[in-house]
């Protein structure tokens, strides 16, 4: 997966300036960091490399080596991250930005090209089938802490999101998608996004936001996908307006809010669809 994002990268960075995909990078550099270095890189951290330690592998040389090129991917991804975050970019900053991503790769892939050429031989001399057992028992400890049961399902779905290259949709001129759905946070409010095909493309709430790339169906409630689905359809087929229904859903009553997003040309590019928490709302009884 990690090489898979790496050439999402080198594809982006062959893409002149003014059409490259920006969210499309900001997505590949979160997923780096997210399964790269918080699911690859702390497997070999606090598990493989303690457990060949023990088994007499020095501390110093390729161990002491990968550590310090895992944090130096970390705060860079980090630092790129924030910086593409930061809008807009000037050109210059763009072009150091380019730069610096573009030598990153290179330095990734060698950095995986030593890990099956020197460390993972080294770890097949000195560890037995109870090492390994023991070894791949606590590395799918990590996948279950971070995201749960599903990690590896979820970091692939996201992934197989980000190559299909889900249409970044177009808010406001400065804004990526992150920046405009961090607008509408609020603890009764949360905000989807879907795009022409019906698959998320980002959400306000970072829970529903592993499950970019997932279909509506996938994302939303069924008994609120049922009365959703026909007019998405409809805004596909005609300049519909907004619509909008509340909705009983267990104990709670939601309030949902669907918006069609066109281009000028009045292309359909996705909808919006605000899910508010009505619960707590208690209208003033006028009679
Ligand atoms: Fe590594």
């Amino acid at each position: 997966m990690i090489e898979r994002a790496l050439t999402i990268l080198q594809q982006e960075l062959e893409i002149s300036d003014d059409q490259i995909n920006k969210q499309r990078l900001l997505q590949t550099l979160k997923f780096l960091l997210e399964c790269g270095d918080g699911v690859h890189n702390v497997k070999e951290e606090n598990h493989l490399f303690p457990m060949l330690v023990e088994r007499g592998m020095s501390q110093k040389g390729l161990i002491h080596d990968m550590i310090m090129e895992h944090e130096s991917e970390r705060e860079q991804l980090l630092r790129w991250q924030n910086n593409l975050m930061e809008s807009p970019l000037d050109d210059h900053t763009f072009a150091i930005l380019r730069k610096k991503i573009s030598d990153y790769i290179r330095y990734r892939q060698d950095h995986i090209q030593r890990e099956e050429s020197m460390l993972y031989t080294q770890a097949s001399e000195r560890l037995d089938l109870e090492d390994t057992e023991k070894l791949q028992h606590s590395m799918e400890q990590v996948d279950t802490k971070t995201l749960g049961e599903s990690s590896t399902t979820i970091f692939s779905r996201r992934l197989k999101a980000i190559e299909k290259r889900i249409t970044p949709i177009p808010f406001h001129r400065n804004l990526t998608l992150e920046e405009t759905l961090a607008n509408f946070h609020s603890d009764r409010c949360r905000v989807l996004v879907f795009d022409q095909q019906d698959l998320l493309v980002g959400s306000s709430d970072p829970e529903k936001n592993t499950l970019v790339g997932s279909s509506l169906q996938e994302v939303i409630d069924s008994r609120v996908y049922s009365t959703l689905k026909p007019h998405i359809d409809e805004f596909k087929k005609n300049p519909s307006p907004p619509v909008a229904f509340s909705h009983s859903l267990d104990q709670a009553t939601q309030w949902i809010q669907c918006i069609p997003i066109r281009n000028p040309r009045g292309t359909y590019q996705g909808s919006l669809v605000m899910i508010s928490d009505l619960s707590s709302f208690n209208p003033i009884n006028t009679h």
